[in-house]
């Protein structure tokens, strides 16, 4: 594993190894060589920033950047004085795009006046031909791009961008391989993503993810576990399992798993106190995931469901593979087996053909299901996807308008559900010392609401029984019992 690796004995002189994790070790040694003597030159440490858009997904790939720009030699600094900025940029929806270009804009300028300074970017912005151009045209003050598929060779790409001096450009349509064992440094001691699986075979009709993150691929349980094994033992108490369809999970391995034996697997590790999951597909949710998270003490009482719309007219030219019935009668049977599950979605407002009868059968869809809490979104249009070609696009007025009707009723149905856990005891685990008010901490319970009471940092990263005296909305107030 990384920790017992010295990048001090590895030979740069010599060529770089062929095979992986080893040659980006060697490739790592060598940009810290470089860090070495730019900082003797400077008199002063160098600092570099990952600055992450983008899902969870993207927020462990960060983690991995930051691991490798640690071993490096690199200390983190804020983005506005660092002397290595990074963006791991996100494509999901267009305004993601417009702030990366906006902020790289900002970028350049400081650029200008500092040009030692080294700018990156990766993520799945990049893995679109048309951003590549963009940015060969009108953004070349950038020196290292590449994608979604090659991130694991970030040192090796550096180390390329050194030497030459040039802008480095790498992106690859695809890839099979998954690379283990490089290093990540984690943004909580206590908690941590884990990827189990990469990309998405579903092409929803709306979506770029399939083609920004490639062929779904699943890790293998042994990695998987190997990995879970080794972030407990340094203290970490809840995971989250990462995957586009975590429910797919397994399917593709020589060996092939369900997600929910998967899951069985990890329940039994020692030390382990929480596991989370995201994001569920509904098409994919089977029997066996909920008699096992039925039957968990870490499975943790939360589903991220996302159900995208409510008219089943809708739902088939997003290609989603259920109905609206089907989808309400997967949440009967989730909350008839765990009647205290807490139930999030994300919902589109405003897909091509959408009517207001298919808008009323959203509206109606939150009411009946009576979400804890739903994230919406303005339908953007994304170069490449079926959906994008579609006739009847909807005027954006119209569809702002049914954005914010359906935001207010989210939000008064989620206030609601969120309350009724008053005056019960719940277990919180402490995440952190509540920002506003140094007396008091805050944490998560199993279901994912916050809460905030009396306690001090020694609590951080354990599990604590609090009762919940008093609901605020979307949080609660409480005391340790
Ligand atoms: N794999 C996950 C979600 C990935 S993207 C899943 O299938 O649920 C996260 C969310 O972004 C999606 O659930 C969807 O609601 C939203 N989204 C994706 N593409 C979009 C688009 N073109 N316009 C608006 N929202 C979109
Ligand atoms: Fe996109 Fe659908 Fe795949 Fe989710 S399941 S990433 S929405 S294509
Ligand atoms: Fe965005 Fe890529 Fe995630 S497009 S939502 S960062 S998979």
């Amino acid at each position: 594993m990384y920790s017992s690796i010295d990048l001090d004995k590895i030979n740069i002189n010599a060529a770089p190894p062929a095979e992986e994790p080893a040659r980006q070790y060697y490739f790592m040694a060598k940009c810290r060589q470089h860090v070495r003597e730019e900082s003797a030159r400077l008199g002063r440490p160098l600092g570099a920033a990952v600055v992450n858009f983008g899902c969870q997904m993207n927020a462990r790939d960060a983690e991995k950047l930051q691991g490798i720009l640690e071993a490096i030699g690199y200390e983190t600094a804020n983005e506005d004085e660092a002397d290595f900025v990074i963006y791991n940029t996100c494509t999901v929806r267009e305004n993601a795009n417009l702030r990366v270009y906006g902020r790289l804009g900002q970028l350049g300028k400081r650029k200008r006046k500092n040009p030692d300074m080294i700018i990156g970017l990766c993520g799945c912005m990049m893995q679109e031909p048309e951003v590549i151009d963009k940015i060969r045209k009108s953004f070349r003050f950038v020196d290292l791009v590449f994608g979604t598929h090659n991130i694991y060779k970030f040192a090796e790409l550096m180390a390329s961008r050194i030497e030459s001096g040039d802008m480095v450009i790498d992106i690859w349509k695809d890839t099979d391989a998954i690379v283990e064992d490089l290093p990540s440094k984690r943004k909580y001691p206590f908690k941590s993503g884990v990827n189990i699986m990469f990309g998405c075979n579903n092409f929803c009709s709306y979506c770029i993810v399939p083609y920004v993150r490639g062929r779904e691929r699943s890790r293998s349980p042994e990695d998987i576990i190997r990995e879970i094994e080794a972030l407990t033992a340094d203290g970490v108490a809840e995971v989250m399992l990462l995957g586009q369809n975590v429910n797919s999970y397994g399917k593709t391995l020589k060996e092939p798993v369900t997600f929910a034996q998967l899951l069985g697997k990890i329940e039994k590790i020692e030390g382990l106190k929480r596991i989370r999951f995201m994001t569920s597909h509904p098409k994919d949710l089977s029997d066996e995931l909920i008699e096992v998270m039925a039957g968990s003490k870490k499975i943790c009482r939360h589903l991220h469901l996302p159900v995208q719309s409510g008219s089943s007219r809708i739902l088939q030219k997003m290609n989603r593979r259920y109905t609206k019935e089907q989808y309400l009668a997967l949440v009967g049977r989730l909350r008839d087996k765990m009647p205290d599950i807490s139930l999030t979605t994300d919902i589109i407002v405003g897909f091509p053909g959408e009517t207001e009868e298919d808008f009323q059968e959203t509206m109606d869809l939150v009411r009946k299901v009576r979400y804890d809490s739903a994230f919406t979104f303005l339908y953007s249009r994304r170069t490449g996807t079926p959906a994008a070609a579609m006739e009847d696009q909807v005027p954006e007025n119209v569809m702002k308008e049914r954005f914010d009707r359906l935001l207010s009723e989210v939000q008064a149905i989620a206030a609601e559900v969120c309350s009724i856990h008053e005056g019960h005891i719940a277990e919180v685990l402490v995440e952190n010392v509540n920002e506003q008010d140094a007396g008091l901490v805050t944490g998560r319970m199993s279901n994912n609401i916050l809460v905030h009471f009396p306690g001090d940092a020694g609590l951080i990263g354990k599990l604590i029984m609090v009762r919940l005296t008093e609901a605020k909305g979307f949080y609660y107030m409480g005391e340790a019992v």
